[in-house]
């Protein structure tokens, strides 16, 4: 079997990207510092794929640690990178944490994939490279706006910085571009776990409908839009996850002409911030308790992905509609109702 490391394994998409890769007949090692997760996501992909799963809980931003890991696994065929943070608020109030750790933790990466020669390497990208796009769907040509964010810089350098050593490396490289990752695994035994109080707007709905939260707020009804919300693109992690199990299956048949492809993973659909609520309301029967407030700084207007080119080149197709991802994000609230969480204090310091 293939042995792929996955990095940010214990976290949201990367669990149920181990799980997927599980699934189709890959080995995996995991390597997660569980600084903004616990192990509670790999114990629930354990439990499903009925198998133990080896984490490695070391700080990609820590060279030699890093370093370790590739000269015990020297068997490694493939990385899967997720580990970074990406709450946008809070990239806002602190860049300098936000470019440190996505950014060093990146370099160190490649600099043991370079020493290893790990021949595949798929990227963690984001929709928030397009910035505030002038034309929407956007395609992988789209041309880049400047980052509403230090979180989507990041992003857009962690690209920039790839491409540039998979020009002078053999190793083939393929950046995925997430829309809005939402839902959970239809089981309830895996699904979005936020360390804090949640930002995005999927579990900020379930959060508030469940009462761990107060009713939230919809964060501006005033953009030129068909109702006055935002329009955003939510795809459901399960097809997510697929999505890197696919785009590792086309690096190893010898495919990415470029050396370094790039994908937008979405479902092509634009759905408002108002129609998501509505479908959360519909589909579980449930009314929500939500007020209309001001605009949030940093948000996009609208986007979506045109997604022809991960159709065509991947054979990836969506499976789960947005009804599937409210239907599944609430059975997951539940189930996680009575669970407590326990994460280490966010002190961060730099190594
Ligand atoms: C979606 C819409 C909010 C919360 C970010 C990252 C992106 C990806 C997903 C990593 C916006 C509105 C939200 C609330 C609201 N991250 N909203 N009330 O900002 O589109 O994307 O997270 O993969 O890279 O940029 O996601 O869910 O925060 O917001 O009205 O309480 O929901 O204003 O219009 P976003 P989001």
């Amino acid at each position: 079997m293939k042995k792929i490391l996955v990095t940010g394994g214990c976290g949201y998409i990367g669990s149920h990207t181990l799980l997927d890769l599980v699934e189709n007949g890959y080995e995996v090692i995991s390597v997660d510092n569980n600084a903004r997760s616990g192990t509670r996501l790999l114990e629930g992909v354990e439990k499903i794929a009925n198998q133990k799963i080896k984490n490695y809980k070391v700080d990609l931003c820590d060279f030699d640690d890093t370093h370790a890991i590739f000269a015990e696994n020297d068997d490694i065929a493939g990385v899967i990178h997720f580990a970074a943070y990406k709450a946008v608020g809070e990239s806002v109030e602190k860049p300098l944490l936000y470019y440190h750790n996505n950014l060093t933790s990146l370099v160190n990466l490649l600099r043991c994939i370079e020493e290893y020669k790990v021949p595949y390497f798929v990227f963690s990208s984001s929709c928030t490279v397009y910035g505030n796009p002038d034309s929407i769907p956007v395609t992988e040509e789209t041309p880049q706006k400047p980052a509403e964010s230090p979180y989507g810089s990041t992003k857009q350098m962690g690209e920039t910085i790839i491409r540039e050593f998979a020009r002078v490396n053999p190793t083939q490289c393929i950046l995925l571009r997430y829309f809005n990752p939402a839902g959970a695994h239809p089981s309830a035994i895996i699904g979005e776990w936020p360390i804090d109080k949640p930002q995005n707007l999927v579990p900020v709905i379930t959060q508030s409908a469940i009462g761990k939260i107060p009713p939230f707020t919809v964060f501006g009804n005033d953009y030129p839009t068909r109702d006055g919300s935002c329009i955003r693109d939510f795809i459901h992690v399960c097809d997510l996850a697929h999505a890197h199990t696919l785009a590792m299956k086309y690096l190893m048949e010898q495919r990415n002409p470029s050396g370094c492809e790039i994908f937008n993973l979405g479902t092509g659909n634009g759905i408002s911030v108002l129609e998501a609520i509505a479908a959360f309301e519909q589909v579980n029967q449930r009314k929500l308790d939500y007020r209309i407030g001001e605009r949030r700084p940093g948000d996009v207007i609208a986007i979506y992905a045109n997604k022809d080119k991960a159709e065509r080149e991947l054979q990836w197709k969506p499976r789960y509609s947005l009804e599937d991802i409210m239907l599944t994000a609430w059975k997951w609230e539940q189930e996680i109702q009575q669970e407590t969480r326990t994460f280490p204090l966010k002190n961060f310091k730099f190594n």
